[in-house]
Formats: C-alpha cells, structure tokens, sequence
C-alpha cells in the first residue's frame, strides 16, 4: 500500500495544471500516443486504453456518436455516475430497444463497467470517461432519449455548490440534448438537492410527473433493481427522493 502511494507520488507531475487532470484526460493522451512523462500510477488507465470498442473519451464521442452502438437508430439513454456498470447492465439487458450510455469520472468505474457489458454480450450498451457536463457538449442536439442521475453526489457544503452538476447550465444544456419526450430521472438521498431541482425544473422546458409513463409500454428498471448508492441507503433507511422529469414539448 505505502509502495503503491510512493509510486503514485513520483508519477505526478507537481507543476500540472488542472486540465492535464481532468477526468479522461490521461486516457485521451495515451491513446494519442503521446509521451507522458507523469501520470498518475493507475491499472485501471492501462487497461481503459485497451478498450476502445466500449470506452470512449470526449474527442472520441464527438466524432462517433451514436455510430458507437451497434445499432445506431435506437433511442439513447445517459446514466450519469455509472459507478461500477450495475444499473448499465440491468438497462442495456431489459431493453434491447434503447442504446445506453453510461458516463463516469474514475478509470476504475469505467472499466468495470465495460467489462460487464462484454461478459454480458451487450450489443446497446457503451460507456464515456469524463465530467458527464463536458461529455454531453460534444452529444448533437436533440439526440438523447432520457437521462438518469441516481444520486449523484450533492456536495451538501455551500462552499462546495459549484460542482453540483444538476445546475441552472445543465437543466439550459438538457433543453438542447433531449428529444421530443425526454425525460429526466433524478434519484437520491438529499431532500435539499430535490427542493433545489425542484425549483429550478419550473425555469425551463420540463416539468415534473408523477412517473416516467414512457410510450414504450413497459418500466426502463425491474422493480427489485436497486442502484449500489440505493441499496446502501436503503439499508441504512435513508430515505430516498425520485423525481421524474419530462420536456415539456413532449405532453
Ligand atoms: C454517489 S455515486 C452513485 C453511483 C450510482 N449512480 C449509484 O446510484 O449507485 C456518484 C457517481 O458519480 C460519479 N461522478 C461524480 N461526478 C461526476 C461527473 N461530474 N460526471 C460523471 N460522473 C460523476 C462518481 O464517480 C460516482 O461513481
């Protein structure tokens, strides 16, 4: 463990500015075969470098999407914070009729996840590395489907606002991304986080439902699917906020 750390220590460059850091960044030099001379010590990087018929980064999503998915016509819906790929895997396995994308920040979370999509034979499934707010620039307008937020992390400090991304830009970048019926589905445990999106829901083009009642006849998640943030909560009885989302050029 204190070997790792020192390892880690010597690959990081001190005078590195942000952008060098940000979430995929590594990855996008490495597979542009760049000569990095610090990075950080991470397995998980190597391998995500390996991945490139499941793994995309942001430069890689602009030129590609939805020609990442097999078949590229399907609707696509964004999970946000994708953590591990559980929820990826129950998605892209009940509904072969949608594309899914699960987007994260770790090298560690998107790998796993892709790893369960080849185990699982997964043909409507892919994954994104990078802030899910610099990834979803690069998605053309109106072409996604949903989007589903399962607890992403509230940032409960004031100081700490600034990176909650459910935001007054994200609700403005959403109105542009989402299809005629899109939707939004937020889950978590913070009743401040819900009373803010709330709020901010009646400033643009959405409106809040009592369920997601999608055309396509049948519920996107099983009911006994529980996120790992959920099944956490849940155990701990937390309690746990869902708000549905819909455009309002939808209804
Ligand atoms: C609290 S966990 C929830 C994971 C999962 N959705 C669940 O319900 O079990 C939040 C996840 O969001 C990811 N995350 C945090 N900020 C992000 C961002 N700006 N863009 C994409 N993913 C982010 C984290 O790495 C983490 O996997």
């Amino acid at each position: 463990m204190v070997q790792e750390k020192e390892k880690e220590n010597e690959n990081v460059d001190p005078n590195a500015s942000y952008e060098q850091y940000a979430p995929g960044n590594f990855l996008i030099r490495l597979r542009n075969n760049e000569t990095i001379r610090f990075y950080p010590y991470n397995q998980y990087l190597l391998l995500a470098k390996q991945l490139t018929d499941l793994l995309y980064t942001q430069p890689e999503l602009k030129v590609s999407f939805p020609n990442i998915f097999h078949d590229p016509a399907l609707p696509v819906v964004m999970e946000i914070g994708c953590f591990m790929g559980y929820t990826v895997l129950e998605l892209a396995g009940r509904n072969p009729d949608l594309n899914i994308l699960g987007v994260d920040i770790k090298y560690k979370r998107v790998v796993k996840s892709c790893h369960k999509i080849k185990r699982a034979g997964l043909r409507n499934a892919a994954i994104a590395i990078g802030d899910a707010r610099e990834l979803l620039t690069v998605i053309p307008d109106r072409s996604l489907y949903g989007i589903l937020a399962f607890f992403p992390d509230p940032w409960r400090r004031q100081k700490h606002e600034k990176h909650r991304f459910l935001n007054d830009h994200f609700f403005e970048t959403l109105s542009n991304k989402l299809t005629a019926g899109g939707f939004i589905w937020v889950k978590t445990d913070s009743k401040p986080y819900v009373d803010e999106i709330t709020e901010r829901v009646k400033k643009y083009d959405f409106i809040i439902t009592e369920g997601l009642s999608l055309d396509r006849g049948r519920p996107l998640i099983g009911e006994d699917h529980r996120t790992f943030f959920e099944q956490l909560f849940t155990e701990m009885q937390q309690p746990i906020y869902q708000l549905f989302i819909r455009k309002k050029d939808a209804l």
